[in-house]
């Protein structure tokens, strides 16, 4: 990896096409927003200097980002030239590679990435793109080659003619630059396009014709070059996250019946020898021990842990909820922030009450309790360690270790 380099992450972009009041790079891939992605990649690059250049609801953007990371601020949004000029201005005296990533192309690979910047390097370049080719490849600006098949220029989609739009090689808009050329290009480009923006791309051309020197690599991955600009290419996008999450869990030795129809977040723990049936969702911040059984059509929202061994079957959703081993909630239940013991079974249909119109209360079960079919558990509660609850109780006040209560409202039955 070559010393000296600096990234300009480009993402104050308004996102027009995205249609939301919420910034494109903060839009989530697996429980994540986007930005975090491309972050991470830059993190693995060991940049000497990174700068965010944010413009569109920066301060919304700006919360989202590790602390200690430059942020540059586009005032108008100009374009990408524009942008980056606004991330140099930050970059102080720093002389060497600068490399551009942009916030809204989250798949780019570490790989990749370091290819296209030894390559620049070893080659000492003016600039160097990494294109890709591609069957569909509207709405990328496409690479312009001269006689001697060296790239001379790139072509925005919207300015581009017939024959230009029939070029399957594309920009994926990463790209790196002698920082002393990028500077002296971006003095000279121009707003003459059909977007009336100052474009990056421009700058390509202009080297070319200053007799710099400029190359590309092509990544064969065309995925990974894939910018998000709408909800569509979103949805694209998530389905590769989610593939490559799943890919990582299946070498972990954790059994995915049907990854397809499986949903993990990206920050989820999950135990080897556990299995995750179909329609299975696991949002963000859960932890699922081994040798577990998971759905099918199980729902386990944030905060969720599970011990080794649990069972969570058909329709069951669960939030906020600590799980001990062997505990079993087979079949349709809900369980909120609740504290749940080992061995402990949660009969078909139970229900922790835990929402009271105001505050979410807690509900707490000991070991080897048995919740009866259809109880309705209304927290703040505690049931005892041994303790058992009738088919259809509604459990209003604690219940004593190894006691039995039934009905409606729930009342002592036995001891024992
Ligand atoms: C851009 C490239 C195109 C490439 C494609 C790859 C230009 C002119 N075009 O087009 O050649 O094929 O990406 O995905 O560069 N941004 C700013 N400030 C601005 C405008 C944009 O920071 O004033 C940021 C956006 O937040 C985004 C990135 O730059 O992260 C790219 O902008 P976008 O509008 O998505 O450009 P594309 O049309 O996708
Ligand atoms: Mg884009």
């Amino acid at each position: 990896m070559p010393k000296k380099i600096a990234v300009i992450l480009l993402a104050a972009g308004k996102s027009t096409r995205m249609k939301s009041a919420v910034p494109k790079v903060l839009h989530t891939l697996c429980g994540r927003p986007m930005i975090h992605y491309v972050l991470d990649l830059v993190k693995k690059l060991k940049a000497a200097k990174t700068v965010v250049v944010l413009g569109h609801k920066h301060e919304e953007v700006r919360k989202e980002l590790p602390a200690g990371v430059t942020v540059a601020v586009q005032k108008k949004l100009l374009g990408t030239a524009d942008a980056v000029k606004a991330g140099l201005s930050r970059l102080g005296p720093f002389a060497g590679t600068v490399l551009i990533l942009y916030g809204d192309t989250p798949l780019l690979t570490y790989e990749t990435t370091s290819r296209l910047l030894k390559y620049h390097t070893e080659n000492n370049l003016d600039a160097t793109l990494l294109t890709a080719e591609s069957a569909k490849p509207e709405g990328y600006g496409r690479i312009l080659r001269d006689s001697y098949a060296g790239v001379c220029g790139i072509v925005e989609d919207k300015d581009a003619d017939d024959a230009q739009k029939d070029i399957k090689e594309i920009n994926t808009g990463i790209m790196c630059f002698n920082k002393k050329s990028l500077a002296r290009a971006l003095r000279r480009v121009k707003p003459n396009n059909r977007k009336k923006e100052y474009y990056l791309t421009d700058c390509i051309g202009l080297l070319y014709k200053d007799e710099g020197l400029v190359d590309a690599i092509k990544t064969k991955n065309t995925d990974e070059a894939m910018g998000i600009n709408s909800r569509v290419e979103l949805a694209k996008a998530i389905a590769h996250v989610r593939q490559r999450i799943n890919e990582r869990f299946m070498k972990e030795g954790v059994t995915l019946i049907d990854p397809a129809s499986t949903f993990i977040s990206f920050d989820a723990k999950i135990g080897p020898d556990t299995t995750i049936y179909p329609f299975t969702v696991i949002e963000t911040n859960v932890t699922i021990g081994a040798r577990c059984l998971v759905g099918p059509f199980a729902h386990l929202r944030e905060g969720v842990r599970l011990q080794d061994e649990v069972l969570v079957g058909n329709f069951v959703e669960m939030a906020r909820a600590r799980v001990g081993t062997k505990t079993w909630a087979k079949h349709f239940c809900y369980v909120g922030d609740s504290q749940i013991g080992e061995r402990v079974n949660i009969g078909a249909g139970t229900v922790t009450a835990n929402f009271d119109g105001k505050n979410k209360n807690q509900t707490r079960i000991g070991s080897d309790a048995f919740i009866g079919s259809d109880s309705i558990l209304v927290a703040p509660l505690r049931i005892g360690k041994k303790a058992t609850t009738g088919a259809g109780t509604v459990v209003t006040r604690n219940v004593s270790d190894k006691t039995t209560v039934v009905g409606v409202p729930a009342r002592f039955l036995r001891r024992g």
